[in-house]
């Protein structure tokens, strides 16, 4: 069985998110939806929240799983032998980063290739944190969440504005 990890931050999880979840789904027998911890940032929903969002979002999905982690990913991918981790990429801008992460974790453990898949074009532009600065100040973020989190992600966001915090 060929596992798949795609992991992330997620916070929220987007139209863009989903539209990768799902076309990885399609090319692997197990996908391995992976809610992480980034150092470099402050999340508006707690880990545990982000997983649900994602388990209600991605209910659908047969071969779906979600799970959170709080180490390094490539060991989470030893760990359950993945062959592969998903990352889409938007744009030009996105490529640095994740050549550098691809690089490092093929480095880290040869046995697992980095598979980027590129973004469909309707959801080039959305990104969690264009999400949030929406909602923060009451904008229509329909497009770019799914339907079922609309009103629990707007507000969380609005109440954040008004000086509300996360704790993980
Ligand atoms: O959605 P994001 O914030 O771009 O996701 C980034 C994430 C969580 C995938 C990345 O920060 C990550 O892989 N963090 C785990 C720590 C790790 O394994 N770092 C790479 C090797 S230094």
């Amino acid at each position: 069985m060929k596992t798949a990890i795609c992991p992330g931050s997620f916070d929220p999880v987007t139209y863009g998110h989903l539209d990768i979840f799902r076309r990885a789904s399609r090319l692997f027998d197990e996908v391995v939806v992976l809610v992480m911890v980034n150092i470099e940032k402050n999340p508006s929903f707690t880990a545990a929240e982000r997983m649900e969002m994602i388990r209600e979002a991605t209910r659908d999905f047969p071969n779906i799983r979600v799970e959170s982690y709080d180490g390094l990913l490539i060991n989470y991918v030893k760990e359950v032998g993945a062959v592969a981790i998903v990352k889409g990429l938007r744009a030009v801008s996105d490529f640095e980063y994740e050549f550098q992460m691809a690089l490092t974790n093929k480095t880290l453990y040869h046995k697992a290739e980095t598979v980027f898949l590129t973004t469909s074009i309707h959801n080039m532009y959305v990104s969690s944190s264009l999400v949030k600065t929406i909602a923060r100040f009451g904008g229509d973020i329909h497009r770019l969440v799914p339907d079922c989190l609309l009103e629990r992600i707007t507000q969380r966001l609005y109440q954040q504005k008004e000086g509300g915090t996360t704790q993980e």
